[in-house]
C-alpha cells in the first residue's frame, strides 16, 4: 500500500510504511478507517483502493472541496480530496466530514485512526497532547490499529509545546493492555519547504503505531 503519489503532500515525509508492513498483504475488505486531517487523500486513497470504508475528516473546505490557494508567490488550483476520488473511483467507499475534529462527536469506532502532522496545528493547541490522544485513542476499535506521524521539538518555542512531543512523552498514554505499542520513535531532521511554511525548515519526525489488543 503507498501514499497516493497525485496528493499535494506527496512529498513530505510520513512513516505510513510501517502501518503497510504491519497489515501485510491482508485483505482490508469490509474494515474501516478514520483518517482525521485528510487534506487532499494522500492516505485515504491507499486505503479506500485496498477495500477499507473510509471516514475522512478534516477543517480546510479546500482541501477536501478544492480551490485556490496562495502557495510560492502563485495562486495555485488544488483538487481536493472529493475530486481525487471521483477521479480513482473511491468516492463511494468514503464519506467526508467537515469539521473540527477535536469537536467531533461520534460513537463510532474503526479499525484503523490514522493522522499526519496535524496534532501541533496552532488550532489544537488549547487541548494539549492528551486531548489529541483521547480523541484518536477512543476511535480505535478493538483490534484496530492508530498510526500518528507526530513532530518532535526542534526550536525552544516547540520544547514548550507538549504537541511536539518527545517518544518518551507518549508511552504512557499506552499501557500494555489494552495497548500493544508496535512503534514510537523519533525519525530524524528532515527538510521540508510546504504549504503553511514555505521557508526552508527542519523537522524533527516521530513516527506512532500501536494497536489497541482488548
Ligand atoms: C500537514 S496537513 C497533512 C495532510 C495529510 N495528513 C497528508 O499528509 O496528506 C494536516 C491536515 O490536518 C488538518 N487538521 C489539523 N488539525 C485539524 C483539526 N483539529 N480538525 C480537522 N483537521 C485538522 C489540516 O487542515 C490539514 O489538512
Amino acid at each position: 500500500m503507498r501514499t497516493y503519489p497525485e496528493s499535494f503532500w506527496a512529498d513530505l515525509y510520513t512513516s505510513f510504511p510501517l502501518l503497510a508492513d504491519e497489515l501485510g498483504d491482508r485483505d482490508l475488505a469490509g474494515t474501516t478507517a478514520c483518517v482525521l486531517g485528510c487534506s487532499d487523500g494522500k492516505f485515504v486513497i491507499p486505503l479506500a483502493g485496498a477495500g477499507c470504508q473510509v471516514t475522512c475528516v478534516d477543517v480546510d473546505p479546500i482541501m477536501l472541496d478544492g480551490g485556490e490557494i496562495r502557495y510560492r508567490g502563485e495562486t495555485v488550483t488544488l483538487r481536493g480530496l472529493r475530486s481525487n476520488l471521483d477521479r480513482t473511483g473511491l468516492l463511494d467507499r468514503c464519506e467526508l466530514i467537515e469539521t473540527d475534529f477535536m469537536r467531533w462527536r461520534t460513537d463510532r469506532t474503526f479499525d484503523f485512526v490514522l493522522t499526519s502532522g496535524s496534532w501541533a496545528y496552532n488550532r489544537n493547541l488549547e487541548h494539549g497532547l492528551s486531548g489529541v490522544l483521547a480523541v484518536m485513542q477512543r476511535l480505535v476499535a478493538s483490534g484496530g490499529y492508530l498510526f500518528a506521524d507526530y513532530l518532535l521539538p526542534v526550536t525552544e518555542m516547540e520544547r514548550g509545546i507538549d504537541l511536539y512531543p518527545q517518544p518518551e512523552d507518549l508511552q504512557p498514554f499506552f499501557p500494555e493492555p489494552p495497548w500493544r505499542l508496535i512503534h514510537n520513535e523519533g525519525v530524524g531532521l528532515i527538510g521540508e519547504s510546504h504549504y503553511g511554511q514555505e521557508e526552508w525548515h527542519h523537522h524533527n519526525y516521530g513516527a506512532l503505531l500501536a494497536q489497541r489488543v482488548a
